[in-house]
């Protein structure tokens, strides 16, 4: 395999299978793998028309004896039960889920990156409407699939410091959707991503909606912040993701680490308390932020500019010695492939 894994972006890298089951005439057929990358649809199809789709995220990882493991996979298939709920879509059952993403990286061991490269395939399971509707109404048949593509870090650790700005645009989540891991969510969010990155920014830290005082997450990832008392804490809100990452980080401060960890209102005023900020998902991991820009005001997180601060890294190497197997790990968070 030609792939420079100390060097992989967060990119689409075509693995050998891929993973798809069809839903037809009320019920899922037993699922299958496949060489075929292309995905043929109706031009009327659900998904292209009115956004009828969701997605998850996970990744496997080579453990430090050689193993291939998965971690928390079954919070994602529950995450996708309730996106599939909230979209009208019919649900994948969790075990089967769970059974196609041991079918897939299996098949596709080899793209599984070497311990210690910092690289790990990235498993995107996704639902969409596949018939033709006109009206506005759910599609009858529909389409579960799963890819792999081997990924680096979404933001590079040891590059310039990750930047921030609260935007003027909104998150585009309709209040009690934080659940829904919903296509339309991100298409609404690209003029925002865009427009940051044209200034010079990272990422957007979003703000509710209803209020435009409280922070909520950003395009990709969630936020923890740590106290100059060493508490982790984060947003509590029903219009982010409820990150998987983010909970697993919680309990780690909690009982692996000793540290007080909180889910409460931030206000954005209050940021300039905190002495750490991070950005936490399957994607970026733990990414330490140096900056928050709110139209002019300036918050420093100095610990985020150069390297990641005290807490934040202690997370970060517990959380990723758990996945890689370095420490033990709670039960059931581990799903041994191979
Ligand atoms: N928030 C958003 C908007 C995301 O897209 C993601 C990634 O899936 C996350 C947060 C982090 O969630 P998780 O830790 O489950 O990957
Ligand atoms: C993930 O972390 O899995 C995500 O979905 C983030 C992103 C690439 C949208």
């Amino acid at each position: 395999m030609n792939i420079d894994w100390k060097n992989l972006g967060f990119g689409y890298i075509k693995t050998d299978y891929r993973y798809v089951s069809e839903f037809k005439d009320g019920k899922w057929d037993e699922g299958k793998l496949t060489t075929d990358e292309r995905v043929i649809i109706n031009e009327s199809a659900c998904v292209l028309q009115y956004a009828q789709t969701c997605f998850e995220g996970l990744k496997a990882y080579r453990t430090e004896s050689g193993k291939v493991v998965c971690f928390r996979p079954d919070l994602n298939a529950q995450r996708m039960i309730e996106s599939c709920k909230r979209l009208e879509m019919p649900v994948f059952p969790e075990e089967r889920f769970i059974d196609a993403v041991k079918q897939l990286v299996k098949k596709n061991i080899d793209y599984v990156p070497p311990y210690g490269s910092g690289a790990a395939l990235y498993l995107r399971p996704y639902e969409f409407g596949s018939d033709p509707v006109l009206g506005v109404k759910p599609a009858t048949e529909y389409q579960f699939r799963i890819f792999a593509s081997p990924v680096g870090p979404y933001f590079k650790r040891g590059a310039k410091a990750i930047t921030l700005r609260v935007p003027d645009f909104d998150r585009a989540a309709p209040l009690g959707t934080g659940h829904v891991k919903a296509g339309l969510n991100y298409a609404m969010s690209m003029h925002a991503i865009v427009d940051a990155h044209n200034q010079g920014y990272n990422e957007n830290m979003y703000l509710d909606s209803a209020t435009r005082t409280k922070v909520e997450e950003t395009g990709g990832a969630n936020i923890i912040f740590v106290t100059k008392d060493n508490k982790v804490v984060t947003p509590k809100s029903n219009t982010i993701l409820p990150s998987i990452t983010r909970r697993s980080l919680m309990y780690v401060a909690k009982h692996y680490l000793g540290l007080e960890a909180e889910e409460r209102e931030i206000r954005i005023e209050e940021i300039g308390n905190f002495k750490e900020c991070a950005l936490c998902g399957t994607a970026a991991i733990l990414s330490p932020v140096g900056k928050v820009v709110d139209h002019g005001k300036e918050t420093l997180f100095p610990s985020g500019m150069d390297k990641p601060g005290e807490i934040t890294q202690k997370l970060y190497d517990t959380l990723t010695g758990i996945q890689m197997g370095r420490i033990e790990a709670p039960e059931g968070w581990i799903l041994e492939i191979a």
